[in-house]
């Protein structure tokens, strides 16, 4: 399978080692700056194997010109869209970095589009691949929790201004959003998945309290009710000092409950259920970094999904309904009361100055 790779930045490493790894037939890549480039090959020990591929400045010359089966686009996050759609029209299967766009209406004309064109949509949620995230997900297939009572998620990372000075485009609300958007979408993604997907109804803050120069917020909390009767927390933020302390995530069901920890859900902390096959209390999936090992796993299934023709295990709906209860806690926190889902309408960028007053 031919494959090319749109946006070579900071992420872009796991990509490239991911579609290596799964043998696909790396053909070109695409960046606006080819010393990006050359920095990711860096960084993922490639060069002397991929540095003489075909470069692009523009996704749609990289389209006509290579024609290749599969894309992946890890480009800033307000571009996602715009690159998916075009990638979609040219009838390219398409993995998207989270988020999967910046608005609804943008993830229901992405979902709308590949089915239009036939093609294959994903988006990269790689934690669920986790082993500790596989295993809950497995105990809640199984009936060991029962039926489900309610859950929580904690991302509690730190990211400087280092950090969002690498790139325009970072804590701005059309382009990145804040924190719940861009490191928390993981975590939010897997409490949604976990508790019964359906949400009915979140109410949330978010605040900016310590990077006066990023637009969006740092901080944010809210309470989630699902369709199904159960309830969540989450708490996501940036403002941990030097470290990413954790990923938390709990479920609790009438006859059992799990805690993941670890700094992204790659540990079991708790697993009490007494109707479980195995106690995997104290599980360690060692990770170099907060991004996990799923990309891997994610392109292997995603890969698996074209050949076969069939939904890759998340899909472009996972990816828009993790973006929905974001855009949900930002509307919520925005007009000061609980907001009813599904959402049909609405951008990051509407909360555009929310903390500029
Ligand atoms: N799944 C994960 O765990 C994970 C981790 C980090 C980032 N991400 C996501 O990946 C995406 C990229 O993040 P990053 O940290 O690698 O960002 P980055 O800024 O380091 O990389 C983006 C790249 O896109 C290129 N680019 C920008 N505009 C372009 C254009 N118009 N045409 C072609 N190239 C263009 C830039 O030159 C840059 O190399 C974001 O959406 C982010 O949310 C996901």
């Amino acid at each position: 399978m031919k494959y090319a790779l749109i946006g070579c930045g900071r992420v872009s490493p796991h990509h490239l080692k991911a579609a290596k790894a799964n043998g696909l037939e790396i053909v070109a890549f695409c960046d606006c700056s080819s010393e990006n480039i050359d920095d990711m090959l860096r960084r993922a020990s490639l060069t002397e194997e991929f540095g003489t591929l075909p470069r692009y400045a523009d996704w749609n010359t990289l389209l006509h010109t290579e024609k290749p089966d599969m894309v992946s686009i890890a480009l800033p996050s307000g571009l996602h869209a715009a690159a998916a759609l075009d990638c979609i029209a040219s009838g390219v299967h398409t993995l998207i970095e989270k988020p999967i766009a910046m608005s609804v209406q943008d993830a229901e004309k992405i979902i709308a589009a590949a089915e239009n064109h036939n093609v294959t949509v994903g988006v990269c949620h790689q934690n669920r691949f986790n082993i500790a995230v596989q295993e809950m997900r497995k105990a809640i297939d199984a009936g060991w929790l029962g039926q489900l009572s309610h859950g929580a998620v904690t991302v509690r990372w730190s990211r400087g201004k280092g950090y969002y000075d690498q790139a325009d485009w970072r804590g701005k609300w059309a382009s990145d959003g804040g924190t719940l958007m861009n490191q928390c979408i993981h975590g939010i993604d897997l409490l949604r998945w976990m508790l019964g997907g359906e949400l009915v109804e979140v109410f949330g803050f978010t605040e900016r309290r310590q990077h006066p120069y990023i637009e969006a917020e740092d901080v944010g909390v809210a309470v989630l009710k699902f369709a199904n009767g159960a309830v969540a927390t989450l708490e996501g933020t940036v403002n941990c000092t030097d470290i990413d302390l954790e990923e938390h995530l709990s479920v609790f069901g009438e006859t059992g409950m799990i805690k993941l920890g670890g700094t992204s859900a790659n540990t079991v902390e708790v697993w009490q259920m007494p109707h479980a096959e195995s106690d995997l209390s104290g599980l360690i999936e060692k990770t170099d970094n907060v991004y996990g090992n799923g990309h891997t796993s994610l392109f292997k299934d995603f890969a698996a999904a074209v050949r076969e023709g069939r939904e890759p295990y998340v899909t472009a709906k996972a990816g828009r309904d993790a973006l929905e209860t974001v855009l949900a806690v930002y509307k919520s926190a925005a007009e000061g009361k609980p907001v009813r889902l599904p959402l049909t309408e609405c951008s990051s960028a509407d909360f555009t100055g929310r903390f500029d007053v």
